[in-house]
């Protein structure tokens, strides 16, 4: 008797306890997991295996070469020799009609490091939605390698597409888990939040751990474009080892289109992908009133049609709304900065990495604020965006499991775990949300959301 009145109080100090946190607002999953940070994968691993070949290409990736698509652009590395800087390609894999001649470069970092042959070359004139397949290395040697694309379909304002989400991914083990879920969801092309490689997390910033990561997610990026968003690990600012340059490594390895959408740097551009207008923005390059990218970001949102491109993302690394006590108010000046443009402009969803856990917010928006009139509270506003912090891909660093109590009213759902989300847009009024941890089976969701559109059907609730 006793027993059944202390087991329907607990049932109630429950019920209680999650509706007092409900009525705070947002979920804090109790979800446990380890927050052991685990090392890089070793040296040795599978998924760093050079390809078999004499100088055969490897760290093959792509990524938009314009700003919608009928462009692609083809990175490779070959470590020995400068070879062929040639891709060839064509709709039929045995019969690659089309060529594209690229050009190479090599960067050196501190005293030991220097780079192979870095090749990019793109690809013009594509049709949209379509399946390309192409090869890079010499011609007929045994070196050479094959792989294929399909273009993002043309803009237009009901056509469906499935992003992948990915932030922070590093290269543990727990960054495999993430790349193999996130294959295993399937997406058509990847948004990535920032923090590639953490390569100048090793001695000297070690850059061949840059080759090792580019050599793991060519499974992926080989064969569909990620869109990448720079993070302060991309920033290998290392005047000990005599390096003054700021993301060096970063750009010489990876082009950006930035040029196709008048950005006059590669670390922020838009690209139109399907349905979808994505910004992408610096928080590791000057945002302040005047500078290149403000000036460039004031333009941009006046060139976003939604008619043709109803969903408006932004990508930045350091977050705007996070309530995780890592890197507190890191974002905070870009915030003050940009968020009124963004909530103006009714954006449908911001995106960023960084912090290492998960977060989904609710439509809240800060920019009642001056200096004097102390309205510093967050609010529900129906133009605001989401923000999604995906800073989980799996890093050497470990999570952060730093929540800051009570939960604030703008935090919906958040979880101190490994993992990626994927944005499936289905048409003009609809998109799906999925988040994905990596503890459970490929095709769990932890947590999820349908978005209306901000601009074509904005409700009160997601
Ligand atoms: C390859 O494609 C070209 C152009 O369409 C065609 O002329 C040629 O016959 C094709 N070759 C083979 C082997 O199919
Ligand atoms: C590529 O460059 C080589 C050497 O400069 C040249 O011979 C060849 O015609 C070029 N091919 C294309 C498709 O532009
Ligand atoms: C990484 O994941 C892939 C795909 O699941 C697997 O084949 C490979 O063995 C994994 N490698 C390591 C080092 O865990
Ligand atoms: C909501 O956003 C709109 C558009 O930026 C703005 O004009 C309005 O002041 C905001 N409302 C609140 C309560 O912040
Ligand atoms: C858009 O997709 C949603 C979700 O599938 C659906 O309910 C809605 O009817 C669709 N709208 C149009 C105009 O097709
Ligand atoms: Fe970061």
């Amino acid at each position: 008797m006793a027993m059944e009145a202390a087991c329907v109080l607990a049932v109630v100090v429950v019920v209680l306890a999650f509706l007092s946190s409900a009525a705070r607002g947002g979920v804090t999953s109790t979800y446990r997991r380890s927050l052991q940070a685990l090392p890089d994968m070793p040296i040795d691993a599978d998924v760093f295996r050079p390809p078999p070949g004499f100088n055969a290409p490897e760290q093959v990736h792509i990524t938009l070469g314009d700003q919608t698509g009928r462009a692609m652009t083809v990175s490779w590395v070959t470590p020995k020799l400068p070879d062929s800087n040639v891709v060839r390609y064509g709709l039929r894999a045995d019969n690659l009609t089309h060529t594209a001649n690229g050009t190479f470069r090599r960067y050196s970092f501190g005293r030991k490091y220097r780079s192979g042959f870095i090749h990019h070359a793109t690809l013009t004139g594509l049709d949209y939605g379509t399946k390309y397949h192409y090869a890079v290395g010499s011609g007929d040697t045994a070196s050479a390698r094959s792989f294929s694309f399909t273009t993002p379909p043309k803009p237009g304002p009901d056509v469906p597409y499935k992003f992948g989400l990915i932030g922070d991914l590093g290269q543990t083990f727990h960054s495999n888990d993430t790349l193999s879920h996130y294959e295993a969801c399937g997406g058509d092309a990847v948004l990535f939040i920032g923090d590639l490689s953490y390569a100048d997390n090793h001695p000297g910033h070690d850059n061949n751990r840059w080759d090792t990561w580019a050599r793991f997610v060519e499974r992926s990026v080989a064969y569909q474009p990620w869109i990448w968003t720079t993070g302060n690990h991309e920033l290998d600012f290392a005047p000990e080892l005599g390096e003054t340059t700021p993301f060096k490594p970063f750009t010489n390895r990876y082009p950006t289109p930035f040029g196709a959408s008048g950005s006059t740097r590669p670390l922020w551009y838009s690209v139109r992908m399907a349905s979808a207008h994505v910004i992408v923005l610096a928080s590791y390059a000057a945002y302040g009133k005047y500078t290149p990218q403000w000036r460039w970001l004031e333009g941009e949102l006046r060139r976003v049609d939604r008619a043709v491109t109803p969903w408006l993302i932004v990508c930045v690394h350091s977050p705007w709304y996070s309530s995780n006590g890592y890197h507190y108010m890191e974002g905070e000046s870009m915030r003050v900065e940009f968020e009124r443009w963004l909530v103006d402009a009714k954006a449908d969803v911001v995106l960023a990495g960084h912090v290492h856990s998960y977060e989904r917010t609710r439509r809240v928006s800060n920019v009642a604020y001056d200096i004097a009139n102390g309205m510093a509270t967050p609010v529900f506003n129906r133009s605001a965006p989401v923000y999604i912090n995906i800073g989980d891909g799996g890093n050497i660093e470990g999570l952060a499991d730093d929540f800051r109590w009570p939960q604030p009213d703008y935090s919906v759902f958040r979880e101190a775990s490994f993992g990626h989300a994927t944005l499936q847009i289905v048409n003009r009024t609809h998109a799906f949300y999925e988040w994905h941890r990596n503890s459970d089976g490929v095709k769990v969701v932890a947590d999820h959301a349908w978005f209306t559109n901000r601009y074509w059907f904005p409700t009160d609730t997601n």
